[in-house]
């Protein structure tokens, strides 16, 4: 426990933990059940192209999303890709700043233009007014994206869509097992795409995969997957090789056997800092809505620095110091990243991408760890102002 200054790891002393607490940490599931598993593709001499393992994980996974058609590749920005290019999208694709630079990076790869759009400096969804102020004649298609898992107004988004006759892709590369008013994402606009890469709760070490209820479009992406061949070699698409292999859908389908298992252990842990947070003035954790599904797998904590007298950075850094890693998830924007620099002012993306931050959560991290986390970061802020200034005399 932190009771003065110098206490303090970034101030001099000791770290809070031995080994880091780490954002982002794997959750790994049954050995026992992967090692089956992977014994299983080894003796089938079956190791990608569509085996076993990876028709059975596209089956689960369009069950959960509850779509008829799923496609699983091997990463989320490759399905981003096939859903556009299978739904033939061309010209610009209106997206938010506010993301990860993967899916302004999915559209420019094949040659479309992002134009990014504001969000909503509380909660990080689309500004629909501006996105539809942005499309002229070139648009065709909106790539929105579920921030956190956390889907806003897709029924004014679809409508806007259909308005103005656009293709609609949803990045819900971290919305796998969310729901919208009751009904699983998966289903929205023309495609959803999650992602299952090492980080998220549900995991195929690298891998991802766009779900559909159109099945022109799911066939499409399916040949586009693996170098636009119908048959044994008949090309007759473009294509890519954007195939899940047999070991990572092992590991993806092990995955999902403990997903109520993630599922609860992230939630105990969000309700655990919320607990640890709440009352804290110029601290607020961003809210799941509980009457909906949720994974929980972002615990995203918003600081004033107004009331604080600590910046977001600052924080951070002073719990790097104690050895607990969290993340500004996102940061700065990806209209302050190269290629995508604008000058025009998105203000609400540049609030938000310097308030918040990701803290560390899934099956590795404990109660004790919260607690101390939690502690961590209310001794901070009530020393907020005193820190700032050592920490800039330190510089
Ligand atoms: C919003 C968003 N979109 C796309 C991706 C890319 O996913 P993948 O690493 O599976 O390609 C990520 C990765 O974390 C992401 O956060």
């Amino acid at each position: 426990m932190k009771r003065a200054l110098a206490d303090l790891a970034a101030l001099g002393g000791a770290p809070a933990f031995d080994t880091p607490v780490v954002f982002g940490r794997p959750n790994i599931g049954s050995r026992k059940a992967l090692y089956d598993r992977l014994d299983e593709v080894l003796d089938s001499r079956w190791l990608s192209n569509g085996g076993t393992m990876c028709e059975e994980f596209e089956r689960r996974v369009a069950q959960e999303a509850g779509t008829p058609y799923c496609v699983a590749t091997c990463n989320a920005t490759s399905a981003l890709q096939l859903a556009l290019r299978a739904r033939g999208v061309t010209g610009e694709v209106i997206m938010p700043a506010f993301t990860f630079a993967a899916t302004a990076h999915a559209l420019s790869w094949i040659g479309l233009t992002p134009v990014l759009c504001d969000v909503h400096p509380e909660d990080g969804s689309l500004l629909l007014s501006e996105a539809e102020s942005l499309i002229g004649p070139a648009t065709t298609a909106i790539l929105g994206v579920h921030v956190w898992g956390r889907p806003s107004r897709l029924d004014d988004l679809s409508a806007l869509a259909r308005r103005h006759s656009l293709s609609l892709i949803f990045d819900a590369a971290h919305a796998f097992g969310c729901s919208w008013n009751g009904r699983p994402i998966g289903g929205f606009g023309d495609a959803e795409v999650f992602s299952f890469h090492a980080t998220k709760f549900i995991n195929s070490f690298e891998g991802g995969a766009l779900v559909t209820s159109d099945a022109e479009l799911a066939h499409r992406a399916r040949r586009m997957r693996n170098f636009g061949i119908s048959g044994h070699d008949t090309v007759v698409s473009l294509g890519t090789n954007a195939k899940l292999h047999e070991a990572s859908a092992a590991m993806g389908l092990t995955s999902l056997d403990d997903m109520d298992h993630f599922v609860r252990r992230n939630r105990d842990n969000y309700l655990r800092y919320r607990d640890e947070i709440s009352g804290t003035p110029g601290l607020r954790l961003l809210e799941v809505d509980e009457q909906e599904a949720n994974n929980y797998q972002y615990v995203v904590l918003d600081v004033d620095v107004a009331a604080t007298g600590l910046g977001r950075d600052d924080l951070i850094a002073v719990l790097e110091a104690e050895n607990v890693i969290a993340r500004r998830y996102f940061y700065p924007g990806c209209h302050r990243m190269e290629p995508y620099r604008t000058l025009r002012p998105l203000p609400g993306t540049d609030s938000i991408s310097a308030r918040v931050m990701a803290l560390p959560t899934g099956e590795c991290v404990t109660a004790d760890q919260i607690a101390t986390v939690g502690a961590l970061i209310r001794f901070a802020v009530k020393r907020g102002h005193e820190i700032t200034r050592r920490l800039q005399q330190a510089a």
